[in-house]
Order: C-alpha cells, then sequence, then structure tokens
C-alpha cells in the first residue's frame, strides 16, 4: 500500500493525472480502482505530452509509461471485481457488473494496446502506438464511466 501510494505520488508529480485522484472516496474498493485508474492516466498524461511534443521524446520514460499501463491493465478486473458504487465519488456506471464479461474484455484490449508500445523507439513509434491506446481507453470510459 505505502509502496503503491508512493510511487502514484511520485507518477502525479510528473504526470499529474488530475485532480480527481485526491478526491478521496471513502469506500476501500474504490479507492483501489481509482488509483489504478489513477496510474493509467499519470501515465497516458506522460507520452501524450511526449506524443505532442510538449516534452522532449525519451524512448526509456515511453517504454515504462506503456509498461506500466499494462500492468495496471491487467489489475483492472481484480480491483473492478466488487460491485460497490455507493461512495459519491464513484464514477463507475452500474453496467459494469451486470456486463462484466465485457468490461473485462475492455481491459484486456486494454493491457493488449499498452504491450504494443512495449518496444516504442521513436516519436513516429510513439504517436502509431497511442491511437490504439487512446482508443482502449474511450471504448470502455464511453459505456463505463460517467
Ligand atoms: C475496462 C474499462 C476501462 C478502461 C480500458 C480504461 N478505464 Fe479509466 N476508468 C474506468 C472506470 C469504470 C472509471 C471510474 C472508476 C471509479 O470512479 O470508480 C475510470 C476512471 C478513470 C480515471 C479517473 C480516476 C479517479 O481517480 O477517479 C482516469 C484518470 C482514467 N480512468 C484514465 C484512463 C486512461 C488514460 C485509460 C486508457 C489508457 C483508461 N482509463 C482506460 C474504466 C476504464
Amino acid at each position: 500500500m505505502f509502496t503503491r501510494k508512493t510511487a502514484l505520488a511520485a507518477a502525479l508529480v510528473i504526470g499529474t493525472a488530475g485532480t480527481a485522484v485526491f478526491a478521496a472516496a471513502m469506500d476501500p474498493d474504490v479507492q483501489a480502482r481509482q488509483e489504478v485508474m489513477g496510474m493509467i492516466g499519470a501515465n497516458m498524461k506522460t507520452i501524450g505530452e511526449m506524443a505532442q511534443g510538449k516534452i522532449a521524446f525519451d524512448a526509456a520514460a515511453a517504454q515504462a509509461a506503456f509498461a506500466t499501463i499494462a500492468e495496471n491493465a491487467a489489475k483492472v478486473p481484480t480491483v473492478f471485481e466488487t460491485e460497490s458504487n455507493t461512495d459519491p465519488e464513484s464514477e463507475a456506471r452500474d453496467d459494469i457488473w451486470m456486463n462484466w464479461e465485457d468490461f473485462v474484455t475492455k481491459a484486456t484490449a486494454l493491457q493488449s494496446a499498452a504491450e504494443a508500445g512495449a518496444g516504442v523507439d521513436s516519436p513516429e513509434a510513439l504517436g502509431a502506438a497511442m491511437g490504439p491506446l487512446g482508443g482502449a481507453c474511450k471504448d470502455c470510459h464511453t459505456l463505463y464511466k460517467e
């Protein structure tokens, strides 16, 4: 717990996932899934800024970001498994637990898209990997996030 929080804080200093991460959910299940999404968001921000040229391309940093997104995508089915949606900070839709298999499929698609970017070694390769990755976020958020 300590390590994960520390890592998240570090990622936020670099990436800033947005204030939602700190809008403290009280429910530990909601906290856990928002932490995983927060890590994904922070790393997405890093590679997004690189892709836009706001920060310099850095292959090692980009590859690390894709790897962290893949690792956290793999945790999505576990951290979302418990149906828990009464915390006012939750932005999850009940449809997740009504369409659980589809939700897991979308988490797997995110993991695959992130793994596909694991070897990016140029801004062009980064740009090419960003499209499917962003598409995977959108496919799930459209249906399952408020
Ligand atoms: C399998 C479905 C799914 C995928 C894929 C997915 N998300 Fe999410 N995401 C969610 C859900 C559901 C929530 C709302 C969770 C909650 O509030 O309980 C969420 C919340 C978030 C949040 C807000 C976290 C917070 O602290 O409240 C961020 C940031 C985020 N996602 C970023 C991303 C990015 C970036 C990607 C793609 C790289 C992505 N997500 C892919 C389902 C998904």
